[in-house]
């Protein structure tokens, strides 16, 4: 006996709406996770977390603005198909903007410093994005200078989000990131540390969560001085400074040597099994530094991307 067909549903035109693709939906609702090791030796009432940001499907805390610059442009108008998307990035971003692309069907060119690690330029291949290479000696500054003379010279050509002058970077945290520390830590957050790239990360997050408790903490992490590389951080004295970065939201500022952030990239690996990047190094030092001032608190911070990308600079041997 056959069984009768089950009757499709009209769809209501609501849902006709275009769907997000599948691997999209995955980005954001990252785990936080306390830090239970490196943390020996602080007082009973003082927790620190860290959010795991290289669950997200390109690997860092970038797909999150990538993706809301990206949709907001389209619902804008503003990225048309046809139009290539083009940006400067140390990486993170570049592979959040190719996946996105990927996923959308949209060309992506990344201007990047030319030495950027060789892991981070064959991600952004594979995800089918066009590199352009800027002078190395220049950093990431170099790689906004030519970003920007490539879009004059063809502006009909591109969609330039400017990740470092554009709100939908920080709002990505203000809307996700954010809220979900808040939520994460039932509003017992009472500290907020990460480190300034674009500063979209701590700003989104700093504004959201002095919006639902103006006593919270929010400090921001540096290079201790234009010599200290870390991957994904700006030294702002020294650096084009992003138009989204408003300094009087910080309550405090702390700069971490390159070697200290290294230091701690090896502990959190070996011993809390957390195989992270340069700048979640960076970060971790800075919020210890916080935490062992405290008798009661709960600090968290960002761990931005993971470990993987930086083998081949041969920390980890
Ligand atoms: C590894 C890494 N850490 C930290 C950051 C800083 O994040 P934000 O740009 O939100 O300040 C970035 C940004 O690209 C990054 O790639």
């Amino acid at each position: 006996m056959s069984t009768p067909a089950r009757r499709i549903q009209p769809v209501p035109s609501f849902w006709r709406q275009p769907q997000r693709p599948a691997i999209l939906q995955q980005i954001g609702n990252t785990p936080l996770l306390k830090l239970e090791r490196v943390t020996a030796g602080l007082r009973r009432g003082v927790e620190v977390y860290a959010k795991a940001e290289w669950f997200n499907p390109g690997g860092s805390v970038k797909d999150r603005p990538a993706l809301r610059m990206i949709e907001q442009a389209e619902r804008r108008g503003e990225l048309v198909p046809g139009k290539v998307i083009i940006d400067a990035t140390s990486g993170n971003t570049g592979i959040g903007y190719a996946l996105v692309g990927a996923a959308k069907g949209l060309r992506v060119a990344l201007v990047m410093p030319e030495n950027v690690t060789a892991e981070r330029k064959q991600v952004a291949r594979a995800y089918g994005a066009d590199l352009i290479f800027s002078d190395p000696l220049e950093g990431a500054d170099g790689a906004i200078r030519l970003v920007r003379e490539i879009v004059a010279a063809h502006p009909e050509r591109y969609y330039y989000p400017n990740q470092y002058d554009n709100p939908d970077n920080w709002l990505a945290h203000y809307h996700g990131t954010g809220m979900e520390i808040w939520q994460q830590t039932q509003g017992r957050v009472t500290h907020f540390l990460a480190g300034l790239g674009t500063s979209g990360t701590f700003m989104g997050v700093g504004r959201r969560l002095k919006e639902l408790n103006p006593a919270v903490q929010v400090i921001s992490v540096e290079p201790a001085d234009e010599l200290q590389v870390i991957e994904g951080l700006k030294h702002m004295e020294t650096a084009i400074v992003p138009k989204i970065f408003d300094p009087s939201l910080k309550d405090d500022e702390l700069r971490v040597e390159a070697d200290a952030a290294w230091v701690m990239v090896r502990r959190l690996v070996r011993e809390e099994g957390l195989f992270v990047g340069f700048s979640a190094g960076a970060a971790v030092h800075a919020a210890l530094q916080v935490a062992r001032g405290l008798d009661h608190g709960v600090v968290v911070t960002i761990l931005p991307d993971g470990g993987a990308k930086y083998v081949s600079l041969g920390f980890f041997d």
